[in-house]
């Protein structure tokens, strides 16, 4: 296991508290962040929305929604100095679990068509592919397509 990953973490549910920080995260690592009214107002909303953090350092946060039987992933971002050691799949593992509690019969997702390193991970962790929406995401130049990927439960 990662030497890193072996230190205390914790996943925990976002205080309003806490979206100063995650805002900054978000424009670090999205050409098209969230605004922080979207990160509020999903709290008040009563989404699960969660950070992770090691001792003081809030590394990343996720927010999913839970339908009638489906849980949809809404947004799920890490730190970039924090990508790539294991943290992603661990949150995710983390809204994968809950969604089981919350007797979700699926998760679903979208993910850039051009995000390749995010969507490795969510086949790694089983969600595969079941539909294209075209253009659903602005881009630089026009407009990107999303793909829907879900996970079966
Ligand atoms: C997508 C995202 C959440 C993934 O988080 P992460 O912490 O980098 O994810 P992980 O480290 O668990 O896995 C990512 C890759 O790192 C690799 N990895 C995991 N642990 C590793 C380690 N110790 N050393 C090297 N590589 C490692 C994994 O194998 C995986 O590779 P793969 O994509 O080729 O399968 C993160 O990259 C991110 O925030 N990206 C920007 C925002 C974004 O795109 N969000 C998703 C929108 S749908």
């Amino acid at each position: 296991m990662n030497e890193c990953l072996q230190q205390a973490y914790q996943i925990r549910e976002m205080q309003l508290d806490d979206v100063r920080r995650v805002i900054q995260i978000e424009r670090e690592i999205f050409l098209f962040p969230w605004t922080e009214m979207n990160f509020s107002d999903s709290i008040r909303a009563g989404y699960h929305c969660r950070v992770l953090e090691q001792d003081d350092t809030l590394m990343g946060y996720g927010i999913m929604m839970m339908g009638l039987d489906e849980a949809h992933i809404l947004t799920i971002g890490i730190s970039a100095q924090w990508q790539h050691q294991g943290w992603g799949g661990r949150l995710l593992q983390y809204f994968i679990n809950l969604a089981k509690q919350q007797q979700a019969a699926s998760v679903l997702l979208d993910v850039r068509e051009s995000n390749i390193g995010a969507a490795n991970l969510y086949r790694r962790l089983g969600f595969k592919q079941i539909a294209i929406r075209k253009g659903y995401y602005p881009a630089m130049c026009g407009r990107e397509d999303a793909l829907v990927m879900r996970l079966e439960l």
